[in-house]
């Protein structure tokens, strides 16, 4: 991700306008973004901090965010179903991914997961992300590119249930329709005391998991989870209408 307080050229930005609203550009001289809020110069963002307020050309107040990891995924271009950050923080706190771990993951999708490895593998760690699809790989590399964590993903444009090339790594990640045709090789891949977490959308892809895994000798450190989010209507509303009082605001004073 970003490290630098102040934005320069080639730098992505979160043009937020509202809670529902937000876009994520990048700093370029001579190009401009445009919005049904008028449009805004990128050239004009180089230089500025992060956190500062800007006019677009009708006048209508943007503030330009830093990119979190959450933006990258939400904005992610995307061709297949991705994995939302619910999803993605459990995984991590599941398997206990982090810094230097070696991690392989399949499939690649559109890299919204990839993504999130990568950040939390970087700097010495590395992901191995395995995919039938080219096509869908060439939009994840871009999605990859776009987060700044390329270099700690290395995208492998093959059929994991025929095996995994890797040795020793710390963590297998299965987000694909037959996850339990992948559990032997991940058992050859993992080192001692690795885990295996397994993201299926349905109760039979899971038992049919679970009993492979059973089978291949798994310890059985098996939990499944589901992961719901409910938003909570009257609270949230409460919450919208402070949150939009604040930045009005905020926007008076400036
Ligand atoms: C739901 S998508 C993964 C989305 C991804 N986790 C994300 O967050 O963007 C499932 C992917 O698995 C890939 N896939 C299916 N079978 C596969 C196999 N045998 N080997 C490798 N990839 C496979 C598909 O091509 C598809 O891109």
């Amino acid at each position: 991700m970003l490290k630098s307080q102040t934005i320069r050229e080639g730098d992505h930005v979160l043009l937020y306008l509202s809670r529902k609203r937000s876009f994520l550009v990048k700093a370029e001289q001579e190009k401009s973004f445009h919005t049904h809020k008028g449009y805004i110069q990128l050239g004009s963002l180089i230089g500025k901090k992060y956190g500062k307020r800007l006019l677009s050309s009708l006048g209508v107040e943007f503030i330009a965010l830093k990119p979190a990891l959450r933006d990258f995924i939400f904005k992610a271009q995307r061709r297949t179903q991705i994995m939302y950050p619910k999803d993605i923080a459990l995984i991590s706190m599941y398997s206990g991914i982090g810094p230097g771990n070696r991690v392989v993951e399949a499939g690649t999708g559109a890299g919204a997961l990839t993504t999130a490895l990568a950040h939390y593998v970087k700097p010495t760690g590395q992901v191995y992300s395995y995919d039938v699809r080219p096509e869908f790989q060439e939009v994840a590399l871009r999605n990859l590119k776009r987060a700044h964590v390329e270099e700690s993903v290395e995208l492998k444009c093959k059929d994991v249930t025929l095996g995994i090339d890797e040795r020793n790594v710390d963590s297998v990640v299965l987000d694909l329709a037959t996850p339990w045709l992948v559990i032997s090789h991940a058992y050859s891949a993992l080192k001692g005391s690795g885990s295996i977490v397994s993201f299926s959308p349905t109760i039979d892809q899971a038992v049919r998991t679970a009993v492979i895994n059973k089978r291949a000798g798994g310890i059985g450190l098996i939990s499944g989870r589901k992961a719901f989010q409910r938003p909570m209507e009257e609270g949230i509303k409460l919450l919208n209408a402070i949150q939009d009082v604040y930045l009005c605001k905020d926007v008076t004073i400036a």
